[in-house]
């Protein structure tokens, strides 16, 4: 955030200093008792207040009979008390100017009519007291740069700069295990439930104004507002990825009860998304896949890629994958043909793509793969390692993760996505390239469309600031 910038309102609320679980139980497993466990055992460095009218003490921790009634002011509640005390304890927050309330408790707006009645008139009373709502129906929030767990399933991602948004509580909680096995870095990951309150929009503002934040990934099922979630998006200088889930009519009526969102129909999504310059994608894997290039390599200023392979099937593929989806492979410059000669054993036809053969070790990876990204052809490349015979997967890595080093210490705005095709024993050897933040990718289709994506947000950014880019 610049010095000019103000203050993105949910800032407090994301990285509060004081946070009070209302609702706090004695029993372990339940919860109330889970979610102040969880506050506590993380290594939020703020001050922490239970709230049981049925308990002096919990965890240790002395307890207060109301919010009204604890000694300090509260940026953060968490309240996990049911559905029929939501309203009485939310209008006590906002007597007591809590700042922003995360409600864990279902029985809502998913319900039915009634739940939504429910839903509007805390949302009111939250409204009139100035009290900011993540939920109801919400797993809560994690904020891995800052060790809070504000919520009640255990377990924190790795810190990195990718912020995930979940319409789900299950799934989100899935996906950081997912991203924890996939070694991929998270900033921040908020359940937003029923979106009562603050919603997709309302959260892209404020990862766009997080400085750990780099790239945001988003579950969707519903969004209720298209006009200011366009406006927003648009605005927004970071990557958007997305799932939009709820795409059939079968999809649809699973969201509706799910967080009684309104699917909506999947068209209108995909030309808001496309004119907000999301990009969407069709599934999990697909979101980590995009939201790791984004987040660790630079975006291309064009669309010719290069293509270096130990295995020349492979390198068709990524060819004819790359040219469908809109991409080039373009011929490599004079310059770039003749050091290539001087370098490959005469066996190999020096063009894009290079085709290394099956005995190809570090220093042909290495120098070929340098060798196009110096060329002015080219605008991002693909190095792919197939584990035939005589394939040398430990050498491959090193290159590749010596040229990534590289194009970082030059500031080289060209990507470098790593493939690979095998089993087992090249596992080890891609586990390290995820360890060092290398875009890997374990089939040809998987990383050209994560190269679409890059290509694809540099294009947006031109757009967006065509005498700076
Ligand atoms: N203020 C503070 N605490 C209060 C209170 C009040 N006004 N009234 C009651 N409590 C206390 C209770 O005494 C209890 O503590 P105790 O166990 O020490 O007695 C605690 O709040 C919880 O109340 P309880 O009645 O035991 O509720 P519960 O734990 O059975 O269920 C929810 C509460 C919120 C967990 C449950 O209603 C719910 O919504 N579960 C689903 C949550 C979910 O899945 N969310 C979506 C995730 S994606």
């Amino acid at each position: 955030m610049s010095g000019e910038e103000k203050e993105n309102p949910l800032t407090k609320i994301f990285s509060p200093r004081t946070v009070a679980v209302i609702g706090a139980s004695r029993t372990p497993m339940k919860i109330g008792h889970e979610t102040l466990k969880n506050v506590l055992v993380q290594g939020f460095k703020g001050k922490v207040y239970p709230v049981n009218p049925n308990a002096d003490e919990i965890l240790g921790l002395k307890c207060y009979p109301s919010i009204k009634l604890v000694p300090d002011e509260v940026d953060l509640a968490i309240i996990t008390v049911p559905a029929k005390v939501v309203l009485k304890v939310v209008r006590e927050c906002a007597e007591k100017k809590v700042k922003g309330v995360v409600i864990i408790t279902s029985g809502f707006g998913e319900m039915g009519e009634e739940g939504k009645e429910l839903e509007r008139q805390i949302l009111d009373v939250a409204k009139k007291g100035n009290v900011r709502i993540l939920g109801p129906n919400t797993m809560g929030f994690k904020n891995a740069t800052e060790d809070l767990d504000a919520g009640f399933v255990f377990g924190m991602p790795y810190k990195g700069p990718i912020a995930l948004v979940s319409q789900s509580g299950a799934l989100c909680i899935g996906m950081i295990h997912l991203a924890v096995m996939e070694k991929l870095g998270l900033s921040k990951v908020i359940g937003v439930g029923n979106k009562s309150d603050i919603d997709d929009a309302d959260l892209i503002e404020y990862l766009d104004s997080d400085p750990a934040t780099k790239v945001i990934a988003m579950y969707i099922e519903g969004i209720k507002d298209g006009k200011k979630f366009l406006k927003v998006a648009r605005r927004c200088r970071k990557p958007i990825v997305a799932i939009k889930a709820g795409k059939t009519e079968a999809g649809a009526k699973a969201a509706s009860s799910h967080t009684g969102a309104m699917a909506g129909e999947d068209k209108i999504y995909d030309a808001t998304f496309r004119q907000a310059g999301i990009i969407r994608a069709g599934g999990i894997n697909e979101l980590f896949d995009y939201a790791r290039a984004l987040a660790y390599q630079p975006v291309p200023k064009g669309d010719g890629i290069g293509i270096v392979s130990n295995g020349g099937g492979a390198a068709i593929l990524l060819a004819d994958f790359l040219v469908e989806n809109g991409l080039r492979v373009p011929e490599l410059s004079p310059k770039t043909v003749r050091r290539l000669k001087e370098i490959l054993p005469e066996i190999i036809t020096p063009r894009n793509p290079v085709d290394l053969v099956g005995d190809a070790g570090f220093f042909r990876y290495e120098a070929s793969s340098r060798l196009l990204l110096e060329d002015e052809n080219i605008d991002g490349i693909i190095i792919t390692c197939v584990h035939a015979g005589y394939a040398r997967p430990r050498e491959y890595a090193g290159a590749v993760m010596k040229l990534v080093r590289e194009i970082k210490e030059k500031k080289l705005e060209k990507p470098i996505l790593s493939c690979w095709i095998g089993g087992q024993e090249i596992n080890e050897v891609v586990e390290d390239l995820k360890a060092d933040k290398i875009p890997v990718y374990p089939s040809t289709t998987r990383a050209v469309k994560a190269m679409v994506a890059l290509v694809r947000e540099g294009m947006q950014c031109r757009r967006a600031n065509p005498h700076t880019f």
